[in-house]
């Protein structure tokens, strides 16, 4: 197949063709997730968690999400490469500036932050540095001791408002993707359609124009945390690594996953 773009994921919502999307820490499961035809693979700071076994993202640095980063890229051939900025990496412009540099020339194509609000200068300093982002809101994971949990956000009306207007802000100062995290499914696809940006949800419902998943949940393994209800075990029915990618694959673009059991009232 043709690489994935920036421009094709744009054409993708356009035509509504769902984007696939996984998180990935290592070169073979990299091959894997290019022979089940995903389309966009994530190298999350969620690593902090799943392969190194803090207790939050908050611990892992721009050098441990370069590694990881350069890692995948050897695997993959055509999906996009998408890389976390970690905690505090997105802290000024510049910081982001050097850690997405980084990032860019180890292999990804675009970087990821989340929020809003302050971050809206650093998505606009990036963008015009021709550095692709994907913003993240709703639960932004290092916003945990602000927040004290992993919670659904954007549950009650001013909550709403504000995550609207703060999707819509992110997409103005240039953000060429959203993740939206654990918002209810009504909020997401209200912002799926009123935003030109394709969205991305986990936990957000099946009205996105895309999905992701922790590779570690979606293949059932046990992270020693509560498994979140948007968490389905593929490998269960996929038989075998590459059968749960493919799997994940062909419910998301089939319209089967996420169903309304995963997703928040
Ligand atoms: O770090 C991560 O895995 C993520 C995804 C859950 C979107 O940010
Ligand atoms: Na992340």
């Amino acid at each position: 197949r043709p690489p994935i773009t920036v421009p094709s994921l744009r054409r993708m919502k356009a035509e509504g063709r769902r984007i696939v999307s996984l998180t990935c820490y290592d070169a073979s499961f990299a091959r894997s997730m290019e022979i089940a035809g995903i389309d966009l693979v994530l190298v999350g700071d969620s690593l902090g968690m799943v392969c190194q076994g803090h207790a939050s993202t908050l611990a892992v640095s721009v050098d441990d999400i370069r590694y990881h980063v350069a890692c995948v890229a050897r695997g993959l051939a055509t999906a996009l490469l998408v890389a976390d900025l970690p905690f505090q990496a997105d802290a000024t412009p510049e910081r982001a500036l050097d850690a997405s540099t980084r990032f860019l020339q180890a292999g990804a194509a675009m970087v990821k932050l989340e929020g809003a609000g302050p971050k809206l200068d650093v998505i606009r300093f990036l963008h015009e540095r021709e550095i692709p982002v994907c913003a993240h809101l709703g639960l932004t994971p290092q916003s945990v001791l602000r927040l004290g949990g992993y919670k659904v956000q954007g549950r009650e009306e001013a909550a709403a408002q504000r995550l609207l207007a703060d999707a819509h802000a992110v997409a103005r100062a240039g953000a060429d993707l959203l993740v939206l995290e654990c918002v209810p499914s009504a909020l997401a696809s209200r912002i799926t359609a009123e935003l030109d940006i394709p969205t991305i949800g986990i936990g957000a419902g099946p009205g996105c124009d895309g999905q992701v998943l922790v590779m570690h949940d979606m293949l059932g393994l046990d992270s020693g945390h509560r498994r979140p209800r948007f968490v389905k075990d593929f490998l269960a029915e996929g038989g075998s690594v590459l059968g749960a990618f493919t799997a994940y694959a062909e419910a998301v673009r089939g319209g089967g996953f996420p169903g309304p059991e995963h997703g928040y009232e």
